[in-house]
């Protein structure tokens, strides 16, 4: 099988550079529209697509980021392995404004969202224990780290509802009671759509701030995120242009089976 890298960019990464063949493709799809076009081509022998999650010029708030359609129109497309890239806030003092962390956990706090493909006439349970790929998420560390960025290998990522900031008491308890490292408003359902669709996922967090409850630092602002942002999509788009030769064209079967996550998990009997 081929590899096929869909990127789903956050705030700060509206394009990437150096794609071969670079088109913007329109993805129909029966889950609504999706963020934007696609832009597809290819890098170093394989092909990758990227997806501006909030749509160029930003008109989607984390609400209302389609987030089926977008996940649904990279698995038309014939990708198979996602990986995020999104702002988040810090819990962690050793997490610091400008550092990454290859996300692996999350509490989903979001309510407000369309969360599965699978309801009426379909019924489906898939796990989301271990809800992001491995495999992708150590080629993404290695990515960040040959680019020279901080990367940190893992961390619990708290997904809000937004989109005001938390409040301090909501960010104490994230951080305290827990046991969060980084907050952000957009992979959930992101993540739990992708294991749905059996596709590979990682996160990359890209920290812009440190929330509400550090003591040395105000409250969060969104133009201190925007200068934060601006030195981060740099660095995305350098740990982005290390992934293809990491993951290479021909793609085995995923060792930890996320591209057959339904194989157990549809209970609606066959017609
Ligand atoms: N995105 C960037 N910083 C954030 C924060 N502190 N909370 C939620 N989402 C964010």
């Amino acid at each position: 099988m081929q590899t096929y890298i869909g990127i789903i960019g956050g705030s700060g990464l509206y394009e990437i550079d150096g794609l071969e063949g670079a088109t913007w493709t329109t993805v129909d799809s029966p889950w609504g529209t999706p963020s934007d076009a696609i832009l597809t081509g290819t890098l170093d022998g394989v092909k990758m697509a990227f997806l501006p999650r909030h749509g160029r010029g930003h008109v989607h708030s984390p609400s209302t980021v389609p987030y089926r359609a977008n996940v649904d129109a990279l698995k038309r497309l014939g990708v198979t392995d996602v990986i995020s890239v999104s702002a988040c806030g810090s819990f962690r003092e050793e997490m610091a404004p400008g550092d990454f962390v290859i996300v692996d956990q999350f509490i989903d706090r979001t309510f407000a969202r369309e969360k599965s493909f699978f309801g009426t006439g379909c019924v489906a349970h898939v796990s989301v224990a271990h809800p992001t790929c491995p495999r992708l998420g150590a080629a993404c560390l290695t990515a960040g780290r040959d680019a020279g960025i901080t990367v940190h290998e893992t961390g619990t990522y708290l997904a809000m509802e937004g989109p005001q900031f938390s409040t301090l008491a909501e960010s104490k308890m994230y951080r305290e009671s827990w046991g969060c490292d980084v907050i952000g408003m957009t992979n959930m359902p992101e993540a739990k759509l992708a294991r749905e669709a059996e596709l590979c996922y990682a996160s990359v967090a890209m920290i812009t701030d440190y929330d509400s409850w550090h003591p040395d630092h105000g409250e969060v602002d969104v133009n201190e995120i925007i200068k934060t942002l601006m030195g981060n999509s740099e660095k995305a788009k350098g740990l982005v242009a290390r992934l293809p030769k990491l993951l290479g064209a021909d793609r085995a079967p995923c060792p930890h089976g996320c591209d057959r996550a339904l194989d157990y998990a549809i209970l609606t009997a066959p017609e």
